[in-house]
């Protein structure tokens, strides 16, 4: 029975037979990507090169890429939906194009020398045509042209077969494969567009010929682009001839620390299977999340509080279970063990990991019980109610000061024959949340391309000032960190005073003068031996391609680095350093703006 493993290595070496070059996949936390939290697909990381900005690695790519998506957090604990999962992905950047990517899927899938799935299993869906794109009447032809009978070949609307990572950025028309996993065999004339649930989405082929500038405006893109996505844990679960993502290797160790640590014997409640099954997906995510080489911890902002709330609802169902301890270590632990292979940066985070979850589970349980507390406090008051109903404003006051979950609060209520006014809560929620949005709005408005021109400029003034920051206090300063807004840069780098106000003018000064030389951006694609004997700034420990991008402004600085950047410097504006503050020990950090 093929594994998970297997199934990735497989992919590898299918696109390689069609000349396709392995590139490593990245951070699950994107650098220089304001609009998102994480990387929500494989093709995140090649934006820039799928608007047009060419790839050292070639013009077709394979490779696989952890994401997380939370969008579909209600959904997780069904057969399919998980908040964070593989894709394997291949794309041809302007090179081939429908007819190639839909017979190199079916080849792959259908060939008994790679998956041989049961073609008689297998439906396609693709788009039906709207004002932006005509009926894809080719990539059907193309599906029927390899085998696909007429009846398995659904045409659907923008929302099923169109596909943008954002409100902006590359986009364009797919076809997406099916495969059964309902008894037998799938009926004559039965599709996705005739059967839903029987139908489990493996693979998503997008045909990127757009950028999407605005709400209104679609331009072409200047070289037609194939995206496709094929959903690892779901693929390996139809190979196995299984039918849900749980049942596989992935989940089942996982699934089986939980059930050990709770005595609950899987399989006897389906209420609480599902709870088991909501723990091992957040338990996963949350291990890859801190061990990323670009983790992050719990926190109330970003990536940080998406992985709080995952840990907390962890521990919430873990408490279903009948939970009331610490938990979390073992099955994390069984994460790490299990996918340490492909992603090693989990081993080498393996304390972080274990440790960083286990102090997120101990601080809520001690909200927790601080909640309760404060509840067993409120309860006198409460019973003397005669409708027994707890107002939503003190429901909303345990969970905005105590950080005591509403559900929890229903629960207690419950216990002691009350109800809680819910409207009166979810109106007071609903207006925190209005507050807490407008207060992050400069992190998350925009889409991928209205961001990408400012975002670009930074990138570049992110090197002139590692450049010009090694003219004045030396060649010690090395990148510790970058991050990059559509309203800032941020630079931490190796330097064990403050910078002098002298210093930091002249630091100022310096790209200034790079910007009104307009300087010329030059790029090369070499060796990454070749480009460090160049002496292109490159970072320690940093996971590079063996063919990689070296930039070159004038004759001011040159560094390794994926791009984008302007062709000129002369467009950047000004360059004002508004902070120079410590980081951590021996690292600063400078926050500027371009006006
Ligand atoms: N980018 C496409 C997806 O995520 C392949 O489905």
């Amino acid at each position: 029975m093929i594994t998970t493993h297997e199934l990735r290595s497989k992919y590898i070496e299918f696109f390689k037979t069609k000349a396709h070059a392995e590139i490593s996949g990245k951070s699950l936390i994107p650098e220089n990507d304001p609009t998102v939290l994480f990387t929500t697909a494989g093709m995140h990381p090649l934006v820039p090169y799928l608007l047009g900005e060419p790839h050292p690695a070639g013009k077709r790519l394979v490779d696989y890429q952890k994401c997380v998506r939370t969008g579909d957090i209600d959904e997780v604990g069904d057969p399919s939906h998980l908040t964070c999962f593989e894709m394997l992905g291949n794309w041809s950047l302007g090179d081939y194009f429908k007819k190639e990517s839909i017979a190199w899927s079916y080849e792959f899938l259908t060939d008994p020398k790679w998956l041989a799935l049961d073609p008689r299993k297998l439906s396609v869906t693709v788009f039906a045509g709207d004002e932006n794109a005509p009926r894809d009447e080719e990539s059907a032809g193309i599906w029927k042209s390899v085998g696909m009978p007429e009846g398995r070949i659904a045409y659907l609307p923008a929302s099923d077969n169109w596909w943008a990572a954002g409100p902006t950025g590359p986009c364009g028309p797919d076809t997406e494969i099916f495969y059964w996993v309902g008894e037998g065999l799938p009926p004559a004339g039965s599709n996705k567009g005739t059967d839903s649930a029987n139908w489990m989405e493996i693979w998503n082929n997008v045909f990127m010929q757009f950028n999407r500038v605005d709400e209104k405006t679609l331009v072409k893109l200047p070289a037609q682009n194939v995206d496709t996505g094929m959903g690892l844990e779901r693929t390996v679960t139809v190979l196995q001839g299984k039918t849900s993502v749980y049942q596989t290797e992935v989940f089942a160790p996982v699934i089986a620390a939980i059930c050990e640590a709770s005595g609950y014997a899987y399989g006897a409640d389906s209420e609480k299977d599902r709870s088991v099954r909501i723990v091992a997906d957040h338990v996963r995510s949350a291990a890859f999340i801190v061990g990323d080489p670009k983790g992050v911890l719990p926190s109330n902002v970003g990536a940080g509080y998406v992985l709080r709330r995952l840990i907390r609802r962890a521990v919430r169902h873990g408490r279903k279970l009948g939970i009331e301890g610490l938990f979390l270590r073992k099955p994390a632990e069984v994460v790490v063990d299990n996918f340490k292979g492909p992603y090693p940066e989990l081993d080498e985070n393996r304390a972080k990991i274990l440790d960083g979850l286990e102090a997120e589970e101990r601080k809520f349980l001690e909200t927790l019980e601080k909640g309760e507390r404060e509840f067993e406090k409120m309860l006198p008051n409460l019973l003397k109610n005669p409708q027994k109903v707890m107002s939503g404003r003190l429901a909303f006051k345990l969970y905005d000061t105590y950080g005591f979950p509403i559900e929890l609060t229903l629960e207690l209520a419950a216990e002691n024959g009350m109800t809680v006014n819910r409207d009166e809560f979810d109106e007071a929620y609903r207006k925190h949340q209005e507050l807490s949005r407008a207060g992050s709005e400069g992190t998350f408005k925009g889409g991928l391309a209205e961001q990408s021109e400012i975002t670009t400029k930074y990138h570049t003034a992110t090197h002139l000032l590692q450049a010009a920051l090694k003219r004045v206090l030396g060649d010690h300063v090395a990148q510790k960190g970058s991050n990059i807004t559509a309203e800032r840069l941020r630079f931490d780098f190796a330097h064990d005073a403050p910078m002098t106000p002298e210093q930091v003018k002249e630091v100022e000064r310096l790209v200034n003068e790079q910007i009104a030389r307009d300087l010329p951006v030059a790029m090369e694609v070499m060796d990454l031996e070749a480009a460090k004997a160049s002496g292109a700034t490159a970072l320690f420990g940093e996971k590079y391609e063996a063919r990689v991008k070296v930039y070159t402004i004038g004759d001011f600085s040159k560094e390794v680095c994926g791009g984008p950047h302007v062709e000129r410097t002369g467009t950047m504006g000004r360059f004002v350093i508004q902070k120079e503050q410590s980081s951590s020990a021996g690292v600063r950090r400078i926050r500027a703006v371009l006006e």
